[in-house]
């Protein structure tokens, strides 16, 4: 920590316009800098975004560089991040610069913001930049607020815009679709504009998530290259714009989708836009992902630093096909794996039109009296009686035309009055927008938490995108409606979250269609696929764990793939926050026996897994082979697992050299996890290595056998 003190508040003002030309104002963390100057002309200008210049002194010879937050209207000829129209159907906007304030939030936090305003029309604009100096993370939001008599149009107004000049540009991003999520393609940035967007609405992120990374002048390594990787904390509609221009110069521009989104501002209001959060590293990718791992463990997501259970959930298992009884005896396999918790699944509500398959009942979130005759109680009794906390999961924004919520409030739903409904998975999303179904969703949860305050966790799914797009209450503003409903979402989570604190909730979207950091600070997890063969997994965890920490990424053991053993199954999602969606039926004896012993493992490396320091270390994407590993903070202890995929014939393997371990230590390699009868064939099996050897030479960790899984766990002796 290189700060001296905590000082209160540092105030900075330069209203005086003979200071532009030489006002410069950094945003820095331990490792980057991000400054802005004041140019001749009273504009602000970003003159470096980089590594950290160690001599103050240098500052005052940056000069080049681009204005900070272009807007429309005036001489820039490509994408601006601000875009309004006054009340005199004038668009052009010109914003100079008029203070800026530094103030510490709390220890190694800082904020600063920066004021401009147009001279001509009362707009004023703010840039806030919270630099996390131990994270090298930087998080950036705007406000816009104007004293017009007419209300402005907000046509775009981006969360940040950032500038670069580099001989090349790659971008990785993150597309898929649902099963298929979190693919990783990197593609160079040539002349012109790629843009990653969603207009999905509520499952926005069904094909892309809101993250990305950008590799300069080559594409970068784990441990190599310099990239910054940046996310948008906004759980709807989002826009990253990369555009190259004719000096081969790249601006990133992020914030809300501006797509069917212009928002009339009345004067005095303040619109603000969400965070884009990024990081830099000139290490690697490696590096990013562990800035951002501790920093939202830290700063950003629910119970960041909280344990997290282990699970049983029912859905794979029986799907909407149980009863009290079927579900009681899961229980029992609950208990009998080791798990900390219960998971009941769609399909316990609803009573006129029961909800036996996903065609109808949603809305409708009283018990089944056919399924479950003494209601949810019974089984939460059961559940304590066998030492189990349990859940519930519930899809509260969501209603099935064939329900009695829609044949009530049909004005309390998404749809077209004058058009025919299409339905996505046979249903349609509420109106979010409108307050009395914030109230109405905040009851659903509500009502749940008071008739059963043991309800231990919700997972809260999203299964459709906003369709039939025309919101009842909104009326004549309908472009406010994308914008509006994650507010009105915020709100309901706000209360949530106010009301119960400590309820640890999974985020679930059909998979993970709805990701996002600002989600993360309501939920304590998320739910990254329904696609669980392992395989499939490897990849897909790989993706998520270039932004988020393994103790957000659920991952349950289940019947999907089961060509492939339960014991590679079963540490894949180790590498997550583990959880079962299987009976212990569909699996032998020695299997259950492998399951309880792996539960007990995960347990006592928990706090390796889910709170140390994550090194991918081999990718999936080889193909062939691929390997993580987890390094506790204090280094005294880790746990790599191993995976062989298909392995080519006869292939040679290489060591793989471990990372992150203390390198004058010693430390004891054991393979753990093993099946009954087992015995390890790692070579280095039981014998006592340097930390340094580890380091440089590795372990022979792979094998030719396909589908082969090994965890290996390092202590310090
Ligand atoms: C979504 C979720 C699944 C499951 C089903 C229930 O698809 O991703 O995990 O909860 O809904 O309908």
């Amino acid at each position: 920590m290189k700060f001296q003190k905590l000082s209160v508040l540092l105030c900075l003002l330069c209203l005086n316009p003979s200071l532009w030309g030489r006002e410069s104002i950094r945003i820095a963390t331990e490792n980057v800098d991000l400054i802005f100057r004041v140019g001749d002309n009273g504009r602000l200008r970003q003159v470096y975004l980089g590594k950290k210049l160690l001599n103050d002194a240098d500052i005052q010879h940056l000069t080049d560089g681009r204005e900070a937050y272009l807007t429309h209207g005036m001489e820039d000829y490509f994408e601006p991040a601000i875009y309004v129209e006054h009340g005199d159907n004038n668009s052009s906007l010109e914003l100079k610069y008029v203070s800026h304030e530094e103030r510490i939030l709390q220890e190694g936090v800082k904020e600063t913001v920066i004021n401009l305003a147009d001279e001509k029309y009362p707009v004023s604009v703010k840039l806030y930049y919270v630099a996390f100096y131990d994270n090298d993370i930087i998080k950036t939001h705007t406000e816009i607020v104007h004293k017009e008599k007419k209300p402005l149009m907000l046509h775009k107004y981006a969360s940040s815009m950032l500038h670069f000049n580099k001989a090349k540009y790659f971008l990785t991003e993150f597309s898929g679709d649902w099963a298929s999520e979190a693919q990783e393609s990197t593609q160079e940035l040539l002349f012109g504009k790629k843009v990653l967007d969603s207009k999905l609405g509520s499952r926005a992120n069904m094909f892309t998530p809101p993250f990305f990374q950008l590799s300069f002048n080559g594409v970068a390594g784990e441990d190599t290259g310099e990239v910054l990787m940046g996310t948008l904390a906004w759980t709807g509609n989002f826009r990253f714009t990369f555009e190259v221009d004719n000096y081969n110069c790249l601006r990133v521009i992020s914030g809300i989708n501006p797509y069917f989104s212009n928002y009339e501002l009345p004067a005095n209001n303040i619109f603000r836009t969400p965070d884009f959060i990024f990081t830099y590293s000139f290490n690697g990718k490696g590096v990013a992902s562990r800035n951002f791992h501790d920093w939202a463990r830290q700063f950003q997501l629910k119970d960041g630093q909280g344990n997290r259970r282990t699970l049983l959930n029912n859905w794979e298992a029986t799907y909407f096909d149980f009863n009290e009884e079927k579900l009681i005896g899961l229980l029992d396999d609950a208990v009998k794996l080791g798990v900390d918790m219960f998971l009941l699944d769609d399909g316990w509500f609803a009573n006129k039109y029961p909800r036996c398959n996903d065609t109808q009942g949603l809305g409708d979130w009283v018990e089944t009296k056919e399924k479950l005759p003494n209601g949810i109680g019974k089984l939460i009794d059961e559940a304590a009686r066998k030492g189990l906390k349990f859940g519930v999961w519930i899809e509260p924004e969501m209603v099935n035309p064939k329900s009695e919520l829609y044949e009530k409030h049909k004005d309390w739903v998404i749809h077209l009055p004058n058009r025919d409904e299409y339905y996505f998975r046979n249903q349609l999303v509420l109106d979010l927008s409108n307050p009395e179904v914030q109230d109405y969703v905040f009851g659903v949860v509500d009502g749940l938490l008071t008739k059963y305050p043991q309800i231990a966790y919700f997972k809260w799914d999203c299964n459709s995108p906003i369709t039939n797009i025309y919101s009842p209450y909104l009326k004549d503003k309908q472009t406010h409606l994308y914008v509006d409903y994650v507010r009105g979402l915020y709100n309901v989570l706000d209360r949530v979250k106010e009301k119960y604190p400590n309820l640890p909730m999974m985020l679930c979207s059909g998979g993970s269609g709805r990701i996002d950091y600002k989600a993360l600070s309501y939920f304590t997890e998320f739910w990254p696929s329904d696609n669980t063969d392992p395989i499939e997994r490897l990849f897909i965890q790989w993706g998520y764990s270039q932004f988020f920490p393994a103790k957000t990424i659920c991952a349950h053991v289940t019947t999907w793939n089961n060509k492939a053993s339960i014991k590679f199954r079963t540490e894949v999602a180790m590498m997550g926050k583990l959880g079962f969606d299987i009976k212990l039926s569909d699996m032998t004896l020695d299997e259950q026996a492998y399951c309880k012993e792996a539960v007990k493992n995960y347990n006592r490396l928990k706090p390796v897994i889910l709170d140390g320091d994550m090194y991918r270390l081999v990718s999936p994407y080889t193909g062939y082979h691929s390997s993580t590993m987890f390094v506790a903070k204090d280094r005294l202890k880790a746990v790599l697992f191993s995976f062989d995929m298909y392995p080519r014939y006869a292939e040679r393997m290489q060591n793989v050299c471990l990372k992150g371990l203390d390198a004058t230590k010693m430390y004891r390699v054991r393979e753990i996890n093993l099946m009954q009868g087992q015995v390890s064939s790692l070579r280095e099996n039981e014998k006592l290595y340097s930390g340094d050897f580890l380091m440089k030479v590795g372990l022979n960790i792979f094998t030719n056998q396909k589908m082969n899984s090994r965890v290996i766990e390092i202590v310090s002796e």
